[in-house]
């Protein structure tokens, strides 16, 4: 799971916990959901969750953790993330950005960021296992950066971690039927195979409304 500031990781077990003080309670809003732990922790119970956040990021998170069922995509996702794991480094500009501009992340795996993302888009695959694998992503360059968990801050000095390869890893999505939820972009999208497995039993949704922020990348001092 990914670093990150204000994460509820060490709460988790505990809401899970007060809401077991409310076992008729099968729907439960998580609004502002960010890293999705918490909305991850009662998908787990077996509830029907709706995940909210205005980040793209924390969208692919949720996106990825509440709403994809892995009955119906860890085989796939397990495939897609082993052919990604293949793809040539090829820099561009996250590599310029987070790797030359900046320093969190060594350049040689910011140049397989920039490629494994490249790849993921050219793809276009469907939402949920599009998110599968940039969470898979994101979760390898987390542990291969240099930063502690702030947002926007790299450190002086190289953690030892950035010197690690970037290696992905199949994120552990839950069992559990999920409704599709329609969005801008998976409007635009066309099927990446035309025999796509899907679950037609609405027990997790999500809601999200994915922007993307812009900031100037500064180091921790
Ligand atoms: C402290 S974080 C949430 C932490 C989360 N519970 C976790 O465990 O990772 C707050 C989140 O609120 C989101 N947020 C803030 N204002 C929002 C808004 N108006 N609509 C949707 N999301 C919002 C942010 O994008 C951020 O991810």
């Amino acid at each position: 799971m990914i670093k990150y500031i204000g994460s509820k990781r060490v709460l988790v077990p505990h809401i899970v916990r007060a809401m077991s003080a409310f076992p008729e309670s099968g729907r439960v809003l998580d609004l502002f959901s960010g890293t999705s732990r918490v909305a991850r922790g009662l998908k787990e119970t077996g509830r029907y969750v709706i995940a909210n956040d205005h980040l793209a990021y924390a969208a692919t998170l949720a996106r990825c953790y509440v709403q994809a069922d892995a009955d119906g995509w860890l085989d796939d996702a397990t495939q897609v993330i082993a052919e990604l794991s293949t793809v040539a480094p090829a820099p561009g500009y996250f590599t310029q950005a987070f790797c030359e501009d900046a320093r969190y992340f060594q350049p040689q795996n910011g140049a397989r960021v920039d490629a494994i993302r490249e790849e993921i888009v050219r793809r276009a695959l469907p939402p949920e296992l599009e998110a599968i694998a940039l969470v898979s992503l994101m979760e390898a360059a987390d542990r291969v950066d240099s930063t502690t968990g702030v947002q926007m801050a790299y450190l002086k000095q190289w953690a030892a971690r950035a010197f690690n390869d970037l290696q992905l890893r199949v994120p552990a999505i839950l069992p559990g039927p999920a409704r599709r939820f329609i969005s801008r972009r998976s409007k635009r999208r066309r099927p990446w195979r035309p025999t796509w497995r899907t679950s037609t039993r609405p027990t997790t949704s999500i809601a999200t409304w994915a922007t993307t922020t812009s900031g100037r990348p500064r180091s921790l001092g």
